[in-house]
């Protein structure tokens, strides 16, 4: 059964292992024997109306949400906004003239969500996709548009193989937004092919997973604190790969903006403070090189996180290269490779953390 642990210790690396099936899972779902992506022309209508998308969502979905950004204003031109459920809930937004919804939700249960769904039909009466693991679920259902992320179920708490769907769905369906409004960008990007490169690279890190446990070994089992630093997606992905940390590991981690940290947080470095720097886009990758030495000359201990393209011999983790725009997919799996050894390492229950639930359905 798909639910079945099978000989894996826990879900959680079990669903680590499954992505690049996920990925080819969704390719066939969406993508078979074309690079037009098999969306309904309803759906596509309905989103090119609009004059902004706003995405909606919470912990690890909201995180893909803000990856999603750069895919639908790079492929579709229609500016896109980000925004946290539970806040977005109960502000008094200035909607644009036509806006349009997209709902990111593993469990499609979430009550913050849901929340914003309910003013979205019932006070700003707009048009809204839902894009979630569950078939049926309230906001599957209450949605106008529904699109499934084919991850199969997702059991371990902390979130891993639907944040890489979400993120590939995003794309399928910016690209073929893209397409319909004839964006050249979105004409030359082949999604079909970069899913594939992703799957397959994804495949290599996870195959040298003991890699990381190492690093885990040697640079987490013991910190009290952790930082993520990147800029642009590669800042996104920070967001995510610390909240995986603090998630399951309780290191206090916090994911920043690599040029934000002179202006504050680097006063939190001391000897031996691991800060995790990603390093996947090419017009940054220089100057969060640079806020490594900064870090480093006070002590941190640096690990790397960089695409092939971008590496240097000092580098740690390299990984394989595809276009900057989903370079995502591929950055998170070493971090969530980390939370789960490092959770290990401090001895916890990786698939159930304290405090957590699967799905909330509170506010
Ligand atoms: C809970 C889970 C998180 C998840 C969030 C949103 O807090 O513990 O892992 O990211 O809900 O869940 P959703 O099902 O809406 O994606």
């Amino acid at each position: 059964k798909e639910t079945d642990r099978g000989a894996y210790p826990y879900y959680m690396l079990k669903e680590i292992d499954e992505q690049p099936a996920v990925l080819h899972r969704i390719q066939k779902a969406y993508l078979e024997n074309t690079d037009k992506p098999a969306i309904s022309t309803e759906l596509l209508t309905a989103m090119k109306h609009a004059d902004r998308l706003y995405i909606v969502g919470a912990g690890t979905s909201y995180h893909a949400g803000l990856v999603g950004k750069q895919l639908f204003e790079k492929l579709t031109q229609i500016p896109t906004e980000v925004v946290v459920a539970s806040e977005f809930a109960y502000a008094d937004p200035m909607l644009s003239q036509r806006p349009f919804f997209i709902f990111l939700t593993q469990s499609g249960e979430t009550a913050d969500s849901r929340q914003v769904l309910v003013r979205v039909n019932n006070e700003w009466h707009a048009p809204s996709l839902t894009i979630t693991n569950v078939e049926n679920s309230t906001l599957y259902r209450e949605a106008t548009y529904q699109l499934l992320l084919n991850a199969g179920p997702e059991i371990a708490v902390a979130s891993t193989k639907a944040y890489t769907a979400q993120i590939a769905v995003e794309a399928v369906v910016a690209k073929a937004l893209g397409e319909v409004k004839e964006i050249e960008f979105a004409q030359k990007f082949d999604v079909r092919r970069e899913l594939s490169l992703a799957a397959n690279g994804i495949q290599s890190i996870v195959d040298e997973k003991d890699k990381l446990k190492k690093i885990a070994h040697q640079d987490l089992a013991k910190t009290r604190n952790a930082f993520y630093i990147g800029r642009g997606v590669d800042y996104f992905v920070a967001l995510e790969a610390a909240l995986k940390l603090k998630e399951i590991s309780y290191i206090q981690a916090e994911g920043f903006a690599s040029g934000e940290l002179k202006h504050g947080t680097i006063a939190l470095i001391e000897d031996h403070t691991p800060v995790i720097a990603l390093i996947t886009q090419a017009k940054t990758a220089g100057h969060t090189r640079s806020n490594i030495q900064e870090v480093k000359s006070r002590g941190a201990q640096v690990l790397t996180i960089v695409s092939e393209a971008l590496a240097k011999k000092e580098d740690r983790i390299v990984i394989p290269t595809i276009s900057e725009l989903l370079m995502p997919l591929m950055s998170v799996v070493p971090a969530q490779l980390l939370a789960y050894y490092a959770s290990l390492e401090r001895g916890y229950d990786v698939d159930q953390p304290r405090n957590l639930a699967k799905s909330v359905t509170v506010e």
